[in-house]
């Protein structure tokens, strides 16, 4: 058998935002440089393969989204394995490695990579290196960067006992690297639209921030690191060269492609007062002209682009502003295995990609910084970078790249030697993601009209970065002006497959939600407020919400419409809590402050509505603290209610969930 032939494995993923693909990307990247030919599909393409006659070796990188199901690409593909007729030794001819990634704060971690990995068991297809389950909760790279450095034995052990299986001797280790497909990487060739454009670029608005300080914190911590590589790593190499030539294109945004609408904000309210901690804002979107519709319970996608000022000094310090306006052409260097980016438009330009096309405020992966250090000229900023991404510094990583936000330009602040080609952004940086905003209104109250509420986001100001706001807040918040705003918002209907209302408008409910979380019930509220007045005979089951803010003053959101509903019977029950509000004149003791405490005080009527009435529990909101502690209080309330030990309480909960009557929308 030839070696090319023996080394060769397939990657398969499913991705929903993008970081299973990369991570697929960057294994089939490194399989060059460790002997092997990877091929690579999304599930979701299943006319490029057929696991029915797969005799390569296949690696699985799957995520998970909602409840913990597997992304929308690879639904096709789960209810293909799961057809019940196949046969318990389907994929007995098939060896296969699956990274799933989840993230601990949701529940049911890592079940889209589970979920498959089990159906193939069943199926009769083996493991030829244990499944790896990576956290994002807490750095994916914890678990992935080890698992693919595991990946290139574990397949090296795989081939070479296939081909003794095969009686054939060829050896691996004969192998020499050219029999392999190496260099995946993108070439990258600027096409310059005019010289007249490229010399419009604006001056650059870059935030205040404080260069010199950075540089010298940082260089002070780079003289306190250890060497832990020798000097023959730092050798740097030439940079690539890149060529221009001239076409003339129209640059295009994105809108209706993608499927998101352009559509303008009608009304922006700030709903905390000025000196609430958090500012919560409101915006009214007018999607009458798109016909956009959408139920109490689902969310938007908002896509907002990349910080003008942000764009401009990427740059500025990439040495690209006179070409911000080119098209850009992406192709593959000869004989790559690596795909081109499909989120990098060709003949985009090149401030259209860095504004709407890539996630420059993500933090850079490993492979990312280890990349990043081939174009540094400085050999202490070179070793500083190659010590973070190297195993031993998996700490120093953490602490300095991933808990404290740091982005490329960061990073590229605090190595001022470092000049990376554009090929390398293209490559490493992600596709930039929508954000989700769950709908804060129903449409029987406001036609044409959709709500969201959000927190404008803050990061405070660190040795790594200066403080800022979130990408898409800060970016709705910095340009609403009064109630007035202009601004056009890209957006596409992101419906949720479960929470609703339930059908039946007499089963009550129990709405959970602090903070912004009272979002999607504001407009569970306002529907079940129209269809009162409009079916007056009809039974209509208790409606409880559980709010909780701060202060009654300053961060009670919607106080009027939810005191409105209370006081025309849309709500049955509203439970309100002040975490931070000084103890009133009776100066109550062990007065509630959380949600949870007062669902404890109410634990019987919410027991009794989701065990004997069959009612519903909403959550929503923060998923690291509150939704972990409201699920624990609803486990004592069970617990104590049935009189059941804990175990026995999970299994009951866990029925709740899968019943769809214990139903979350929580983020972190
Ligand atoms: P805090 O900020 O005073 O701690 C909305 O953010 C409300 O949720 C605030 O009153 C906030 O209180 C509260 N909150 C914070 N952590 C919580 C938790 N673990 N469970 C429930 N509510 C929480």
């Amino acid at each position: 058998m030839p070696c090319e032939v023996a080394a060769r494995f397939l990657i398969l993923y499913g991705s929903q935002r993008g970081q299973a693909q990369s991570i697929a990307e960057e294994i089939c990247q490194q399989a060059a440089e460790h002997g092997f030919t990877a091929d690579i599909n999304c599930l979701s393409n299943q006319h490029k393969y057929n696991l029915d006659s797969e005799i390569r070796p296949v690696v699985f990188v799957i995520s998970t989204t909602g409840d913990g199901d597997p992304p929308d690409t690879a639904q096709k593909f789960v209810r293909k394995i799961k057809n019940k007729s196949l046969p318990h030794n389907h994929f007995s001819h098939l060896h296969y490695a699956l990274l799933a990634l989840g993230d601990t704060n949701y529940a049911n971690f890592c079940n889209g990579g589970k979920t498959i990995d089990s159906r193939l068991q069943q199926l009769g297809a083996k493991h030829f290196y244990a499944t790896g389950h990576a956290d994002d909760g807490t750095g994916l790279e914890v678990v992935v960067d080890p698992w693919i450095e595991g990946l290139w034995d574990a397949l090296k052990k795989t081939f070479s006992s296939m081909a003794t299986s095969d009686q054939q001797d060829t050896d691996l280790s004969d192998c020499t690297q050219d029999d392999f497909h190496k260099n995946a990487s993108v070439d990258l060739h600027l096409l310059k639209l005019s010289e007249t454009d490229s010399q419009k670029g604006k001056a650059i608005t870059s935030d205040s921030i404080d260069v010199e300080t950075l540089s010298t914190v940082l260089v002070a911590s780079l003289k306190q690191s250890v060497p832990l590589l020798s000097e023959s790593a730092l050798n740097v190499p030439a940079l690539p060269a890149s060529y221009l030539e001239v076409r003339l294109e129209q640059e295009t945004v994105p809108s209706d492609k993608d499927g998101y609408h352009e559509v303008s904000i009608s009304k922006a309210v700030q709903l905390t007062q000025d000196d609430a901690v958090k500012t919560a804002i409101s915006l009214e979107l007018d999607i009458s002209e798109q016909n956009l519709a959408y139920q109490p319970g689902d969310a938007f996608d908002i896509l907002c682009p990349n910080r003008a000022s942000e764009v401009e000094e990427l740059l500025l310090r990439l040495d690209l502003q006179t070409q911000k306006n080119c098209a850009v052409q992406v192709n593959l260097l000869k004989n790559s295995t690596a795909k081109i980016p499909l989120h990098i438009p060709q003949n985009g330009s090149l401030q259209f990609i860095l504004t709407w096309c890539l996630e420059i405020r993500s933090a850079p992966k490993k492979a990312f910084v280890r990349a990043l250090a081939d174009f540094t000229q400085n050999s202490s900023e070179k070793r500083r970078l190659l010590e973070l991404c190297s195993k031993e510094g998996s700490a120093d990583y953490n602490s300095f790249v991933r808990d404290a936000n740091v982005c490329l330009l960061d990073l590229l602040r605090a190595f001022p030697s470092c000049l990376p080609p554009l090929s390398l952004l293209f490559e490493h940086l992600p596709k930039l993601q929508p954000r989700a905003y769950s709908a804060a209104s129903s449409s029987l109250q406001h036609p044409g009209k959709v709500h969201f509420v959000f927190n404008v986001v803050e990061f405070p100001a660190r040795p790594e970065h200066p403080a800022r706001t979130g990408l898409c807040t800060g970016w709705l918040a910095d340009h609403l002006n009064g109630s007035k705003c202009h601004l056009q918002v890209h957006v596409r209907p992101r419906p949720s497959g479960t929470f609703h209302l339930p059908a039946d408008p007499s089963v009550p409910v129990v709405m959970v939600g602090p903070g912004t979380g009272v979002a999607p019930f504001i407009g569970f509220l306002q529907q079940r407020e129209k269809e009162r007045e409009a079916n007056q005979e009809a039974t209509f089951g208790e409606t409880w919400l559980f709010f909780g803010c701060r202060h009654k003053d300053k961060d009670f959101l919607f106080r009027e419409e939810l005191e409105r509903f209370a006081h025309n019977g849309t709500l049955s029950h509203l439970i309100v809590c002040f975490s931070r509000d000084e103890p009133d004149a009776a100066g109550t003791v062990n007065r509630p402050t959380y949600v949870q405490h007062n669902l404890s005080l109410h634990a019987k009527n919410v027991a009794s509505i989701l065990l004997k009435d069959k009612g519903s529990l909403y959550v929503c909101g923060d998923a690291k603290n509150m939704a972990k502690d409201v699920n624990d209080t609803l486990l004592e309330i069970i617990g104590n209610e049935l009189q059941i030990d804990k175990l026995d309480a999970m299994k009951t909960v866990a029925g709740l969930r899968e019943e769809k009557r214990y139903l979350q929308d929580i983020w972190s």
